[in-house]
């Protein structure tokens, strides 16, 4: 088995999603012994933005500069890792109501038509990742987004992520989330906690 482990905070060891996701991959390990763990911090090591460059190269053009090649070599190994991945962990710090430009950027490069999905002639979607995945999203953020309270409108993080690996034809999502983080050190400590539990009962 492979477990993809993609990390995208930026606030470093004191990181939340990075404290979830790191407790999710030692679970998923005691659950499956040997499972072959690939990481990608992609704070540390972001793709680059899409560019025309990079339309350019797709379409036949020249492929100019190292960076470039590096940068579409780098879009080919995601693929590579979601491709062969059975559990995917995602840790998704909210920013700025969405997720962090760098997992939005990783993003960029797994929904790729003729790679990732494609429409028919008649307009149907048809999806090419074997659909027998797990993936876990380790959500934090600062405020609650509870359905039904006024900031649920501003929302465009879990729902854009789930809207996305749903499009991809991944349907098993489990969201472990952590909020009200900015709302003082025992509604923190209890977000948390409360992630922590759920995590532990995460078998898959
Ligand atoms: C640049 C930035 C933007 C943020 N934007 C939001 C936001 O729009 N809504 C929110 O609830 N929290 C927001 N937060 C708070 C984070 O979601 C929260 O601190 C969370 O713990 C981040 O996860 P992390 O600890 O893994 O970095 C933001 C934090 C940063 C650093």
């Amino acid at each position: 088995m492979k477990l993809l482990h993609i990390d995208s905070s930026i606030s470093g060891a004191q990181s939340v999603s990075r404290t979830l996701t790191a407790e999710i991959v030692k679970c998923q390990k005691a659950l499956h012994p040997g499972i072959e763990v690939v990481y990608r911090d992609l704070a540390a090591d972001p793709a680059l933005h899409l560019s025309h460059a990079h339309v350019d190269a797709w379409t036949g053009g020249t492929v100019e500069g190292a960076a470039l090649s590096c940068d579409l070599e780098t879009g080919e190994e995601y693929l590579a890792e979601l491709f062969v991945a059975d559990i995917i962990v995602i840790g998704a710090p909210m920013y700025n109501f969405s997720v962090p430009s760098q997992l939005k950027a990783w993003i960029d490069r797994i929904v790729v038509e003729g790679q990732t999905f494609e429409y028919s002639e008649s307009g149907e979607l048809q999806t090419f990742l074997p659909s027998a995945k797990k993936v876990i999203i380790a959500s934090t953020r600062g405020n609650v987004y509870q359905p039904g309270t006024p900031t649920a409108a501003h929302e465009h993080h879990e729902s854009y992520l789930l809207t996305v690996f749903s499009f991809l034809g991944l349907h098993d999502v489990t969201v472990v989330r952590a909020e009200g983080l900015a709302f003082g050190p025992d509604t923190r400590d209890a977000a948390i906690s409360k992630a922590r539990f759920a995590i532990a009962t995460i078998a898959v």
